[in-house]
């Protein structure tokens, strides 16, 4: 067989190889009605619809925590369901969790401890000693299911998210020669900001047990090969951790979206009559729309989307009977206090407004505000109704609203207005860029919006969707495994003393700066 051959069949091998997901929020959730009935619900979100794409393409397991009322209903004696529902793909292992283990792993330790950590958002991070100890048992018991999993001993396991930073010092224990990649969708705090949490070397060393780590951005893949060095004393070079005899490469990969899906929806016969149903439903009568999608979370900057709405409708009050604003918030992690104030202060500001630029024989203000989720072909749709989308985060890991509506519209129409704090930023800089702390340049960013030419809109969609089109979840996703097949096993050890040795030269792994919006 010529080389050429030999080569190509082998990177076919390795794209076939099944794989171990291991998340916490799981793809598919099963759910009871109250006459009995069990019905089941993907999981709306980026990150899941990412990952299940990419197990449809290679196959394997994925491992989550069992939340759905109805899931243990469904499973087999392995707590094992297989996925979609309606066309079974893969296999989903569940894991069950107590009411006080989610409460002290997921709501406590997760949600109020490392989530407000690595936001800059102004809440104070929590950390109990009994959500840690929770957080740990969890991570443990994760980590015996993988391994119990495992597809075949060479499968690759790719761990998803915060809530998971100890799985792969366990699994390792369990299985040393275990392939260990895992992305880290969040930002990654500042070594100064790091030092708020009492368990952050613990937190350092169990990422350090993978044998990749992947960021969102280059910021963040600084700032954890900083902590690295100050935290544990590890030595660090340019993209790698050496720690213990071991060496843990550390990537910047933004994740991207499921374009070709996305696509498909938008060429669907059905786009136009959905439209139109949102608009009857939503009771939209005006010529202008204006969008956001979001999880109801306190790091999205939904008020002060809302303020400069405010600001806005103040300045040019003809808006009033042009303009309707529909904001779709996705409940989330409703029992924090947090979130339920954040909640409480989007209602009422939502009401504010409505009674402030109503009257005049309007009906209701200019406000819609829907909190539930939206199916792919609706949400489409609603990206597809708008003038303008607006993603104002305080601070977020990357925002994958930001890159759906972009790649919602081939129609080259539509205005993203995008904070400069969302990661998105660092490849859209065709957007509209606001900062949502700055109420009065926020209200000049959507009068740009609302103001801008079909020319300069088209021009800056064509640029944006190039960027989306050209990165999207199955690059993202092979940046990361692709990367993780070719580590060089024996370049791995550090003999103790020695110094760093030179990062590879692999370079399907896009490490990207920031060539746009400043942060
Ligand atoms: C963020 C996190 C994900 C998480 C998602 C939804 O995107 O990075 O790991 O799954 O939010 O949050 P939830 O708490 O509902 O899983």
């Amino acid at each position: 067989m010529p080389e050429s051959d030999t080569a190509h069949r082998s990177s076919a091998d390795r794209a076939a190889r099944p794989l171990a997901v291991v998340s916490n929020r799981e793809p598919y959730l099963h759910s009871l009605a109250e006459d009995g009935t069990v019905s089941w619900s993907p999981t709306t979100g980026g990150v899941a619809v990412a990952l299940d794409a990419l197990m449809h393409e290679r196959g394997g397991v994925w491992i989550a925590h069992g939340a759905g009322d109805a899931d243990r209903l469904v499973v087999d004696a392995h707590d094992r369901v297989s996925v979609p529902p309606d066309a079974p793909s893969y296999p989903l292992r569940r894991i069950w969790l107590t009411e006080a283990e989610e409460h002290h792993y997921y709501e406590g330790f997760a949600n109020e401890g490392l989530w407000p950590l690595c936001h800059v958002a102004h809440v104070k991070p929590i950390f109990r000693a009994e959500d840690w100890r929770a957080y740990q048992a969890v991570n443990e018991r994760f980590a015996r299911a993988v391994e119990e999993e495992l597809p075949d001993p060479a499968a690759p396991v790719f761990i998803q998210d915060y809530h998971l930073t100890l799985v792969a010092r366990h699994l390792r224990a369990l299985r040393p020669d275990v392939r260990i990649a895992l992305f880290w969708h969040i930002p990654f705090p500042h070594p100064d900001q790091l030092r708020i949490c009492p368990y952050r070397r613990e937190i350092l060393e169990g990422l350090v047990a993978s044998d990749l780590v992947a960021f969102q951005l280059e910021r963040d893949r600084r700032n954890f090969l900083a902590a690295a060095r100050t935290e544990l004393g590890a030595k660090v070079s340019r993209s790698r951790v050496y720690f213990q005899n071991r060496s843990t490469t550390v990537y910047a990969v933004p994740i991207g979206v499921d374009f070709d899906r996305i696509q498909a929806v938008t060429h669907g016969p059905e786009l136009e009559a959905e439209k139109e149903r949102l608009r009857r439903e939503l009771r939209i009568d005006t010529p202008l729309v204006g969008i956001g999608v979001d999880r109801l979370d306190y790091t999205k900057g939904i008020p002060e989307r809302l303020d400069a709405l405010d600001r806005l409708f103040t300045r040019r009050p003809e808006l009033r009977r042009q303009l309707t604003f529909v904001q779709v918030a996705v409940p989330s992690r409703s029992k924090l206090e947090s979130y339920a104030a954040v909640e409480g202060d989007i209602d009422q500001r939502v009401a504010a407004i409505n009674a402030r630029h109503a009257g005049d024989g309007l009906a209701g203000g200019p406000i819609r505000y829907r909190k539930s989720a939206l199916r792919i072909r609706r949400l489409v749709a609603l990206y597809r109704l708008a003038d303008f989308c607006i993603v104002s985060s305080l601070h977020d890991g990357m925002n994958l609203v930001a890159k759906e509506f972009v790649a919602a519209r081939e129609d080259l129409d539509g205005v993203l207005v995008l904070s400069e704090f969302a990661g998105a930023a660092q490849e859209l800089g065709d957007a509209v860029i606001i900062n949502p702390y700055d109420v009065g340049g926020f209200a000049d960013g959507l009068e740009q919006a609302l103001d801008m030419a079909l020319e300069e809109r088209q021009r800056r969609m064509r640029a944006l969707r190039r960027v989306v089109a050209g990165r999207d979840v199955v690059q993202w996703a092979s940046d990361i495994l692709e990367g993780l097949e070719h580590l060089d096993p024996r370049s791995m050890p550090a003999p103790p003393g020695s110094a760093p040795r030179k990062a590879p030269s692999d370079t399907r792994i896009v490490s990207t700066s920031s060539p746009t919006a400043g942060r």
